[in-house]
């Protein structure tokens, strides 16, 4: 019984080759396995870089050679003749400045394609950036990144002094670092992101002198009077502000305000001790302090969230009307790859830049993987966090110039983004790699400024 069955099964296994090698008329062939077809490497760098092609049909694997000469002879360990499964290879630990050839061709079982057409790729020099790739240098406005003290060396300084004119501090200039008790400010991390964007020629934007996110414990429990609560923000805000006079560009005064899906005000402890104007008033102190700084509110979903959105504007034409302080407003882009459309990301921008404010694209970061199907970034989806990104600049870079103030990166790498630990999943989110290369959302960015 074994023996029949194991019969049929190689009766069954060879009629299917026979068809499948069965074509024309009636003669046998081989079937055609085609070359993968390569286009153009991306994600260069000194030391590396990244080839996809199209999935070849039929093909179970694909073969690539690395080598320094166009014919072929002197590979590149490890990889000649170097067998993979996807469509996609990241060549590492290459020479700077060199010129690299690359090829591969697909597999069937024992059967191999015809090469493809061979790439010539040269890594880029040390420090060096390809022309007319630098952020800052493509666009009429300012291209911000959110920075931590403690990166501010390295590859990270480096990346930061050639892409980036304007830095964030990602949370080190928020009250519950500032201000983290009732004796003592500590500016002493606010100082070192101020002093090294000064001797960077680098901007600053201020972010965020009131969030109730970042609020210190003995602010929340504060147990003095009102009066003696108020006194003290504005002594906060005053004193903040006049130490980086001149030297901070502007500052989001009041981050998040209101509640998702409403237009009522957040009920933190500066509106229940201050009152429903307690914006109004840190915008004055803000003011008085610094009569050039530029004044921000600052808030997410601006684009998804329409009733947020219409608070927030009524909230802003108010101040216009009232002659309280207001310069601009920051949409905060913590976006998806496919979501929102680049026409309602427009729509939502048109409302501030129709008010003639700045609008400041504050905190961009585009999830690869909002619903966590994704061990990795795929090619797949790298191209649609490339197209997203492109649109985001492509809308900002319509706008009247007389609103154009920047569009900020929430972070470097991906490695190091926030959205981890808030999401609890990994994602990819930001313009580079974990090894500082660009990613195609980079190249995104630039597209979007064409
Ligand atoms: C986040 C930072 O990225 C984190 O490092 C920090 O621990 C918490 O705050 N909206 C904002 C930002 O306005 O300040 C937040 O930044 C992200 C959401």
């Amino acid at each position: 019984m074994r023996n029949i069955l194991v019969q049929l099964s190689m009766t069954i296994v060879a009629s299917a080759t026979l068809l499948l090698v069965s074509c024309g008329e009636g003669a046998i062939e081989e079937p055609e396995l085609v070359a993968p077809s390569l286009t153009e490497a991306s994600e260069i760098t000194s030391t590396s870089f990244s080839v996809d092609w199209d999935f070849v049909e039929g093909a179970d694997a694909y073969q690539v050679d690395l080598a320094k000469d166009e014919a072929f002879t002197d590979f590149v360990s490890p990889y000649q003749e170097s067998r993979q499964s996807f469509s996609e290879v990241r060549l590492t630990d290459l020479e700077a400045g060199t010129t690299y050839y690359f090829r591969a061709r697909s597999i069937f079982r024992d059967s191999f394609s015809q090469y493809s057409n061979t790439l010539e790729v040269t890594t880029l020099t040390a420090n060096d950036s390809e022309p007319g790739t630098s952020l800052k240098n493509s666009a009429d406005f300012s291209v911000g990144m959110a920075v931590q003290v403690a990166r501010l060396n390295g590859q990270h300084e480096e990346v930061l002094q050639r892409e980036f004119n304007q830095i964030t501090s990602e949370y080190e200039m928020k009250m519950n670092i500032m201000y983290p008790s009732e004796s003592n400010f500590d500016f002493s991390r606010a100082d070192a992101t101020v002093d090294w964007a000064l001797a960077n020629g680098i901007e600053v934007h201020g972010h965020a002198l009131i969030w109730h996110n970042a609020t210190p414990g003995w602010v929340e429990n504060y147990s003095g009077t009102d009066e003696a609560f108020e006194a003290l923000i504005e002594d906060y805000i005053k004193t903040t502000v006049t130490r980086y006079k001149g030297k901070v560009k502007s500052w989001d005064v009041v981050n998040e305000a209101f509640e998702d899906n409403s237009g009522t005000l957040r009920n933190s402890v500066f509106r229940q001790k201050m009152g429903d104007d307690y914006l109004e008033k840190c915008h004055r102190w803000t003011r008085e302090a610094d009569p050039d700084v530029l004044i921000f509110y600052n808030d997410y979903s601006m684009v998804i969230d329409p009733t947020k959105r219409r608070a927030t504007i009524a909230m802003v034409e108010d101040f216009l009307d009232r002659g309280v302080p207001i310069d601009g407003v920051g949409y905060q882009m913590h976006i998806s790859h496919d979501f929102p459309t680049k026409a309602s990301i427009e729509a939502a921008a048109g409302e501030v830049t129709d008010l003639g404010l700045l609008l400041h694209f504050s905190e961009l970061d585009v999830r690869a993987n909002p619903n966590n199907d994704l061990q990795a970034l795929t090619t797949q989806r790298a191209v649609s966090q490339q197209a997203k990104v492109r649109e985001v600049v492509e809308v900002y870079n319509a706008i009247p110039e007389t609103s154009k103030f920047g569009i900020t990166i929430w972070g470097m790498k991906d490695d190091e983004t926030w959205l981890t630990d808030f999401w609890g999943h990994p994602d990819w989110p930001l313009l580079y790699n974990a090894d500082f290369s660009p990613k195609r959302a980079h190249t995104g960015f630039l597209e979007g400024l064409q």
